[in-house]
Order: structure tokens, then sequence, then C-alpha cells
């Protein structure tokens, strides 16, 4: 039995990524947590003659049924910013979500994959951390911050420069999930950008959202290509877990050391993913001139976000 419990099922991402992951012929359970509309959207899909069997579930009280047995948690439950909203509250309503979520996972399904969606993935990733070590469950090799969309875009925008095709072209991604946290490693690549193409190419995948954000007029943000980088992770973890394939990477961001003698203890790197999680965290790359300085940019903010989502679970734990 393989059991993905995905919580904002209903949303602009979560309906997208339960379809893709209706598609994924290894999940045999579908779980679809939401406070709104799971029953319909369960209905809908539960038409599709792929073996996942699913099912809605609504409402805090229904939270431990669709976790009990997950394999794997997905995590892009949250609420968009709304006028006169700042930034502050965003996070703290989001941050509260995501802890209510973890607490339900660290409880229900402490064994289980959980990918966080749920922005700033920077913060909630260790929001969930710190939830799970409060319940004595935590193991940094389950818990993972998705940001398979900033590798993703990168393969994108990369191959409209370079010609060479999409779906061979592969640019690690590391750092964090958001702006200047984003490390685009493109002196991996063989080939070589002037230093105008360079820096246009990183503010792209750094800010990539933005052109969504502004297409779609202020009425939402990336969520279909966000569901697409969503399911293909989960179906790395299950490729990696399920049929035991050897040689699954994904760039991810978890708890790790990679960064830890710069004073970070979150990074997105390179993971070789196996049955039980991380199998093998790769250590930074060697940097250009150029990329050593958006690292020193990227770990500036990340010690910030990272101290936020911590300070919330201690704070929350106060009260
Ligand atoms: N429990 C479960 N689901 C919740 C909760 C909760 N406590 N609170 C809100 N949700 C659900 C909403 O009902 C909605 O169906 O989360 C879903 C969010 O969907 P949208 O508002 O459409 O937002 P979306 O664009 O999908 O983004 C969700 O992902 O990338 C991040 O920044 C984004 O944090 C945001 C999240």
């Amino acid at each position: 039995m393989v059991k993905v419990a995905v919580l904002g099922a209903a949303g602009g991402i979560g309906q997208p990524l339960s379809l893709l992951l209706k598609a994924n012929p290894l999940v045999t359970e579908l779980a679809l947590f939401d406070i709104v509309n799971t029953p319909g959207v369960a209905a809908d899909l539960s038409h599709i003659n792929t073996p996942a069997k699913v099912t809605g579930y609504i409402g805090d009280e229904q939270l431990g049924d669709a976790l009990k047995g997950a394999h794997v948690v997905v995590i892009p439950a949250g609420v968009p910013r709304k006028p006169g909203m700042t930034r502050d509250d965003l996070f703290n309503i989001n941050a509260g979500i995501v802890k209510n979520l973890a607490t339900g996972a660290a409880k229900h399904c402490p064994k289980a994959f959980v990918a966080v969606i749920s922005n700033p993935v920077n913060s909630t990733v260790p929001i969930v951390a710190e939830v799970f070590k409060q319940h004595g469950v935590f193991d940094p090799k389950r818990i993972f911050g998705v940001t398979t969309l900033d590798i993703v875009r990168a393969a994108t925008f990369v191959s409209e420069i370079t010609g060479a095709d999409v779906a061979s072209t592969n640019v690690p991604v590391i750092g964090g999930h958001s702006g200047a946290t984003i490390l685009p490693i493109l002196s991996s690549l063989s080939h070589s950008f002037t230093d105008a193409q360079r820096d246009a190419l990183v503010q792209r995948i750094q800010y990539g959202g933005d052109e969504v954000v502004k297409a779609k007029n202020g009425a939402g943000s990336a969520t279909l290509s966000m569901a697409y980088a969503g399911a293909r992770f989960v179906s790395a973890l299950l490729d990696a877990s399920v049929l035991k394939k050897a040689g699954v990477k994904e760039c991810t961001y978890i708890k790790t050391d990679v960064a830890a003698a710069d004073g970070v203890e979150y990074f997105s790197t390179v993971v070789e993913l196996g049955v039980d999680g991380v199998a093998v965290a790769h250590p930074l790359p060697s940097f250009s001139e150029h990329e050593k300085k958006l690292y020193a940019a990227a770990i500036a903010e990340l010690k910030v976000n990272i101290q936020k989502g911590i300070d919330f679970v201690a704070k929350s734990a106060a009260l």
C-alpha cells in the first residue's frame, strides 16, 4: 500500500497536484485533505481509471484519518495574501497552518516523508522539523522543502539561451526557495555565458515566480508549474523508496550540515534518495567567483528565514 496525503488539496496548487498524483501508477491511496471542497475534488478524481483510491477528508477532525498510514505527506496548504495584509501577517497565518498540519503528521504518521510546498519554504521546513522534534519523532532524512520548481525553471530558462534540449538540461539550484536565497550553479554547465546572460539568467531563476504573479494580474501565483514540480518530487521519492531505484537525485531543502560551517542548518542541495529518504546529501559544489558572492547573500538571508521558523514554534509553545 502506498498512501499519499495531500494537505491543502482543494487549492490552486493542491488540485492539479492531486491530479498528477492520481496519474502516478505507484500510488494506491490518495487522501485529499482541506478545510473546503475535498469531497468534490475527490469524487471528480476518483473516476480516473488509475489504481489510486481517492478519498476526500474535510476539517481538522478528519486530519488524523487523512494522515494515518501515509507513506508521503505533501503540504501545499496556505492562504494567499489579501489586501491590507502585511508579509508578517501572511507568514503568521501560513506558519500556523503548517504547524497544525505538521502536528497531525507527527502524531498520525511520524515515519512518513513530508514534502513542504507552503511558503515561505525557507521557514516552513524548520517549523515542521521543530514540531517533529517536540514530538520526539524528527528524522532529518524524511522532511523536505520542495524546491523542484526552481530546478524546473532553471532548465527551461537555460535551454532557451543555449538551444540545448530542455529535457536533458540539468541545472543544480541550491540554497533556499525565495529570491536571493536561490543559487543556480550555472558554472556546472558546459555552455559559457556572457556576464550579461549569466546575470539575467540568475535574476530570472531567482524571481521567476514574479513573472507568473504579474501575468495573472495579482489573482494568484504559480500553481500549475508548482503542481508539476511537486508531483515530480513525490515521484522521485516513490521511485527511490517503493521501486528502490538506484541513483534517484533531486535538489531539495533539508536539515543538513552542508553549509553548517557558514552558520546555516537548513540548505537545499543535491540529494540522493533511498528507501529511508535522504541517502546522501552532496556537499557544496565548487563555486565561480560570482557564485561565491551569490552564496554569501543567500546565507545571510537564509539565517534570518530559518530563525523565523524556529522562533515561531518556540513562541507558540510558550503560549
Ligand atoms: N488546513 C488545510 N488546508 C488549508 C488550511 C488548513 N488549515 N488553510 C487553508 N487551506 C487550504 C485552502 O482551503 C486552499 O484550498 O489551502 C489551499 C490553498 O490554496 P490557494 O489559496 O489556491 O493557494 P495556492 O496558490 O495553492 O498556494 C498555496 O503554496 O506556494 C505556496 O505561497 C503559496 O503558501 C501558498 C501555498
